[in-house]
């Protein structure tokens, strides 16, 4: 295996990376509204076959580049700014030798991996300013669910806010493997419990928050699975929605089951915040 650069071109290449996502890019890097950079891990004989994934997915394909420096994330420098919202900081690390004697207690501490989330992309990003607004707002949350860890950011911002006992799923076991890294170079004391699965292994949970950076799609099909999720009146952060398919969204997590309750949006993405009737 070596490590591959690429940039792809579109008119909508920064909302459209979003799909990228599931061909298992470690790294995507927004360069202008209509370029990406990308960073992924491949065998050599299957460059071909992902020109032709790239290009189905309506880019433009520039050269792909095999990458000699095996440490990846030193070149993505991008992805290694640390990112300061109210309550927590998020502090990406190339690796574990990389944290500081002295933590920073806002601090979340992130490996960039085969994990999508380090809090750099607008939908992790929005989720977290909504996990920020609840805690001000004083939610009071014991139990919560992160649908779609990732690098299990969402699921220790959770933790962190909240001092509650975390779920959180995934049905990429590249993306566990990431996030058990990142819950291991955090504060042994958080509750997380990280299993391989959607929704359906949590039928019969009620969590007082739901947690789902996904894509629109996704969640409409899920909503029922959800909604069983959530306790009645318990709240449900929906990110990961391009504007364009907010109104879609909107319309399946409605009242009477969902009441509305805020919406954020930056550069093409919404984040909303519905509540389970009681
Ligand atoms: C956009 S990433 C969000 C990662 C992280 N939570 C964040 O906010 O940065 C979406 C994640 O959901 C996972 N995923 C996609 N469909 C899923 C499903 N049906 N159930 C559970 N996880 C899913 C993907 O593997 C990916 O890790």
């Amino acid at each position: 295996m070596a490590w591959w650069t690429v940039t792809l071109s579109s008119p909508d290449a920064e909302p459209r990376s979003a799909w990228l996502d599931s061909l298992g890019i470690v790294a995507i890097q927004v360069v202008a509204a209509d370029q990406v950079r990308c960073c992924f891990e491949a065998e050599k004989d299957t460059i071909a076959g992902w020109r032709t994934n790239f290009e189905a997915l309506g880019f433009e394909v520039g050269e792909i580049v095999e990458q000699k420096e095996s440490n990846w994330p030193q070149q993505c420098s991008e992805l290694l700014r640390p990112i300061e919202f109210s309550a927590l900081k998020i502090v990406p690390l190339v690796s574990q030798s990389d944290l500081p004697k002295e933590r920073d207690p806002k601090a979340i501490y992130i490996i960039p991996g085969l994990g999508f989330g380090t809090g750099h992309h607008e939908s992790t990003e929005l989720a977290l300013k909504l996990l920020e607004r609840l805690h001000t707002d004083g939610m009071s949350c014991t139990s919560a669910l992160d649908l779609g860890t990732g690098s299990g950011i969402l699921a220790l911002a959770a933790a962190k806010l909240f001092g509650c006992k975390v779920e959180a799923c995934d049905i990429d076991p590249y993306a566990l493997e990431n996030a058990s890294d990142n819950l291991s170079i955090n504060s042994q004391s958080f509750e997380i419990n990280l299993t391989k699965g959607s929704i359906g292994e949590f039928s019969g949970a009620a969590f007082d928050l739901v947690i789902a950076n996904i894509y629109a799609e996704v969640l409409i099909d899920l909503e029922p699975q959800i909604q069983m999720a959530v306790k009645p009146g318990g709240v449900l952060l929906l990110s990961g929605i391009m504007s364009s398919l907010a109104q879609q969204v909107e319309e399946r997590f409605k009242p009477p089951a969902w009441l509305p309750e805020r919406l954020e949006k930056k550069s093409g993405w919404c984040a909303f915040l519905v509540r389970r009737s009681a």
